[in-house]
C-alpha cells in the first residue's frame, strides 16, 4: 500500500522524538533504561541502557556488566529481548547496527541482519513461548519476523499507523495464530494477532506510550507507560485505567513469569511491583546496600528466589544444618571422628561472613575443615545435584536467616565477590 511511501517521513519525525523518549539524544547520554528482559533459564534480569548491558542473577542485588563487542553493536542500544526456552538467545537492536544476537548469555555477540533491508531497528521482541521466533521493527519498513532465532528475517507487516516505540509479544489467548503483539506508539497502545491480520488501537488509551508489557501470569493484564503515568488494562487492552502508583518517568517495562512487573526509568533505576502496580519497591526501601541502585527491584525477585531456596534447603541441607539453620549440636567442636559438624546458617553462625562468590563455591564444590581427621568432604559438593540457579536460590534463602546488619555486611562483601557471572 501507499504506507511504504508515507513511512520514511513519519519515521524521521519519530526518530527525533524517539531519541528524546528513550534518552538517547546527544544531549542526554544514555543513562535511561531502554529495555528490561528476563532470562528464565537462570532467573536473570537483564537491563539495557543506550550504552551498556548488565545482568543480575540475584534479583538485582549484584549486577555484572555484559560486554558488547564493538562489531556487533556500533551505536546506541534501543531494544533488548531474551528468547523463551532452556537455551535462551539474547538479542539487542539499535539504529546503527540492526540486530545482534548472543547464544551464550551475552558473552559474545554476532550480527543477525540477514534479510533485513536496513539497520534502522528500533524495537524487538521475542515470542512468548516459541524459542526460535523473534520480531524486529524497522523504522519506515515494518515488522520482520525470524523463525530461526535471527538467522533470517522476513517482512510480515507494515505495522500500525504510528511508528512503534516498543513491541512485546504476548501469549494471551484468543489469537487466531499463536499470540498477540502489543505496540507502544506515539499515540497509544496498538494490538495485532501474530498472524498480522490487522493492527487496531487497543482500547481508548489516548496517550503516547513509551513502553508496554503484560502480566505473564494473567495475560489479559496489560501495562502501558506514558510520560507521566502508568496505565493498566485488565481485559487485554480494551479498557485502561491509571495504575494505583508508578515510579516517575518509566522508560521500560517487563513482566516476569512469576507475575512480577518491573519498571526501568529515565534516571536509570529499576523498580519492582509484586501486586500489579499497586505498590512499588525501590532501592531505598529494600534495605539493601545503598550503592546498589537496583537493590529494590531486586529484593522482590530475591524474595521469589528465596522461596524456591527454602524448599531446596528443606530437602538438601536441613538434615545436617538443622531445620531452622541452627546447626548441628555442639558444632564448634570436632565430633568423635575428628570432623567438624555442620555449622548454623542463622544469625548465630558465620555463614554471613562469606561473600556470594565464596558461598557459591562452598555449596558447588563442597568443603572440609583442613584439620579434620578424615579426608572426606564433610560438606558435600552439590554441583551435580543442584543447578546453578538452585544454588543461588538456596543461598538467597540463607540470607533470610540473618540479621539486617549481617545482610548488609555480606552484601558489601559480595560487591567485589559476586556470584559467578556464569551462574546460568
Ligand atoms: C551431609 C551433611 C551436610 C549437608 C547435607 C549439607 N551440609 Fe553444608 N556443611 C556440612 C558440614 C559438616 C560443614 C562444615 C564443614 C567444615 O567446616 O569442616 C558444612 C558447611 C557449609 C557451609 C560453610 C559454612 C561456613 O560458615 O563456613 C555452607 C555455606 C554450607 N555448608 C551450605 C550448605 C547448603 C546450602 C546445603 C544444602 C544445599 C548444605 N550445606 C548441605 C554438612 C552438610
Amino acid at each position: 500500500m501507499a504506507s511504504v511511501a508515507v513511512y520514511p517521513a513519519a519515521a524521521e519525525k519519530i526518530a527525533a522524538d524517539g531519541g528524546t523518549v528513550e534518552g538517547q539524544s546527544a544531549a542526554e547520554p544514555g543513562r535511561a533504561i531502554v529495555a528490561l528482559a528476563f532470562d528464565a533459564s537462570r532467573s536473570a534480569l537483564i537491563e539495557a541502557s543506550a550504552g551498556s548491558l548488565a545482568v543480575s542473577t540475584t534479583g538485582g542485588r549484584d549486577w555484572q556488566p555484559l560486554a558488547i563487542s564493538a562489531t556487533a553493536a556500533r551505536g546506541p542500544i534501543a531494544a533488548l529481548a531474551v528468547s523463551a526456552g532452556v537455551h535462551p538467545v539474547y538479542y539487542i537492536a539499535g539504529r546503527a547496527f540492526g540486530v545482534a544476537r548472543s547464544s551464550d548469555g551475552g558473552r559474545t555477540w554476532a550480527p543477525a541482519n540477514d534479510g533485513l533491508p536496513g539497520r534502522d531497528v528500533t524495537s524487538l521482541t521475542t515470542h512468548a513461548v516459541q524459542p526460535e521466533t523473534v520480531y524486529a521493527y524497522l523504522s519506515g519498513r515494518g515488522i520482520f519476523r525470524s523463525e530461526d532465532a535471527g538467522g533470517h528475517w522476513r517482512l510480515m507487516d507494515a505495522g500500525p499507523r504510528e511508528a512503534i516505540v516498543r513491541l512485546v509479544h504476548s501469549d494471551m489467548p484468543g489469537s487466531m495464530q499463536t499470540g498477540w503483539l502489543f505496540a507502544a506508539t506515539a499515540n497509544d497502545v496498538d494490538r495485532s494477532m501474530d498472524c498480522f491480520c490487522g493492527w487496531r488501537d487497543a482500547g481508548t488509551l489516548e496517550h503516547a506510550t513509551r513502553a508496554v508489557a503484560y502480566d505473564r501470569k494473567d495475560t489479559k493484564r496489560v501495562y502501558g507507560a506514558a510520560a507521566d503515568a502508568l496505565f493498566v488494562s485488565r481485559d487485554g487492552g480494551e479498557h485502561w485505567s491509571r495504575a494505583p502508583s508508578a515510579p516517575s518517568d518509566v522508560t521500560a517495562l517487563l513482566g516476569t513469569p512469576d507475575g512480577m512487573l518491573f519498571a526501568g526509568t529515565r534516571e536509570g533505576d529499576v523498580y519492582a511491583s509484586a501486586d500489579h502496580a499497586t505498590t512499588w519497591r525501590d532501592a531505598a526501601g529494600a534495605g539493601v546496600a545503598a550503592s546498589s541502585r537496583l537493590g529494590a527491584a531486586s529484593s522482590a525477585v530475591a524474595a521469589s528466589l528465596a522461596v524456591e531456596g527454602r524448599s531446596i534447603y528443606a530437602g538438601d541441607c536441613a538434615s545436617c544444618h538443622g531445620v531452622r539453620g541452627e546447626g548441628a549440636p555442639n558444632w564448634q567442636h570436632p565430633d568423635r571422628d575428628g570432623e567438624m559438624p555442620a555449622p548454623p546458617h542463622d544469625a548465630s553462625g558465620h555463614t554471613w561472613r562469606h561473600s556470594d562468590a565464596m558461598l557459591y563455591r562452598l555449596v558447588e564444590q563442597g568443603w572440609r575443615d583442613p584439620f579434620n581427621k578424615t579426608e572426606r568432604l564433610t560438606m558435600p559438593a552439590f554441583k551435580d545435584a543442584l543447578a546453578p540457579k538452585q544454588i543461588v536460590a538456596v543461598i538467597s534463602y540463607l540470607k533470610t536467616l540473618w540479621s539486617p546488619d549481617e545482610r548488609k555486611s555480606q552484601a558489601d562483601e559480595s560487591r567485589g565477590h559476586p556470584f559467578p557471572a556464569a551462574a546460568p
